[in-house]
């Protein structure tokens, strides 16, 4: 089970998550909506490891025990990987090599041994994506479109298959096809014992996925609870009016 338990974040001194509590169980769907700037990014950011997002209060534990004090690549080796909102180009590593290196770190192995059955198996899911297997080749996300970036980041838990997949925003960017193949993946893993942890804006996701909770998050907290209506009455009406409608009182998130 991965627990977030009273977690606060603060990114250079300004608090932005506070007081978030949640859990994921193996082969569970849980789904995070919220408007922009709600937050959701933070926790997918903060979860991984990244140092940016300091952790004032509360805990992160998998299976019971709190990853807090370990570095990003120790989290994923424990079992949690994750696709961001908006990763960066490197052009000096190929993503054959990203790849080779994750399963790598995943099985205890070397970072640089040679694994070349991960690439056929890479061109294969990247086939299943709808990319064109030579992306593999490719200096890392370097000129990628964001139809491109979504799924080879998708390509990424289809290869490393995590114990828990947080996924940002995997709609964001793609054409119905790609919702299609991403659901598809992420479908498979969770029915492998994956739990996931997936935020989105659209209710056209859970054509895909079935997810067991919906969260709502608003200003930094989680502020309400409920099934996949929650979506489509969100889609219907948008934020504001769901608010109201639920009784829930939201300051207007200032836009700086
Ligand atoms: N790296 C950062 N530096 C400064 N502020 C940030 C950073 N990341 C997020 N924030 C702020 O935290 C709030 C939540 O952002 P985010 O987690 O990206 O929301 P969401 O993903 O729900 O749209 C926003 O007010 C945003 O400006
Ligand atoms: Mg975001």
């Amino acid at each position: 089970m991965l627990e977030v338990v009273d977690l606060h974040v603060e990114i250079d001194g300004k608090e932005i998550l506070r007081g978030i509590n949640l859990t994921v169980k193996n082969g569970e769907i849980v789904l995070v909506v919220g408007p922009n700037g709600s937050g959701k990014s933070t926790l997918f950011q903060t979860i991984a490891g990244n140092p940016k997002y300091v952790v004032t209060r509360g805990d992160i534990r998998l299976d019971g025990e709190s990853i807090l004090e370990l570095p990003p690549e120790e989290r994923f080796a424990k079992g949690i990987g994750v696709v961001f909102q908006a990763p960066v180009a490197i052009p000096e590593v190929r993503f054959s090599v990203l790849l080779q290196a994750m399963v790598n770190k995943k099985e205890g192995r070397k970072l640089t041994d040679p694994a070349p059955q991960i690439i056929a198996e890479a061109r294969k899911a990247a086939a299943e994506l709808g990319l064109s297997p030579s992306v593999v080749e490719r200096p890392l996300y370097v000129g990628f479109s964001g139809g491109e970036f979504k799924r080879s980041e998708v390509l990424q838990l289809a290869l490393t298959k995590p114990r828990y997949a947080l996924i940002d925003e995997p709609d964001s960017g793609l054409d119905i096809d790609g919702i299609a193949a991403v659901g598809k993946v992420i479908d498979r893993l969770v029915s492998g014992g994956t739990g996931a942890l997936v935020s989105t804006h659209y209710a056209r996701i859970i054509n895909f996925v079935r997810p067991n909770r919906v969260i709502v998050m608003a200003n930094g907290a989680v502020i309400h609870e409920g099934g996949s209506d929650v979506v489509r009455r969100i889609e219907e009406v948008g934020y504001r009016q769901f608010f109201r409608e639920m009784g829930i009182e939201v300051e207007e998130a200032k836009v700086e």
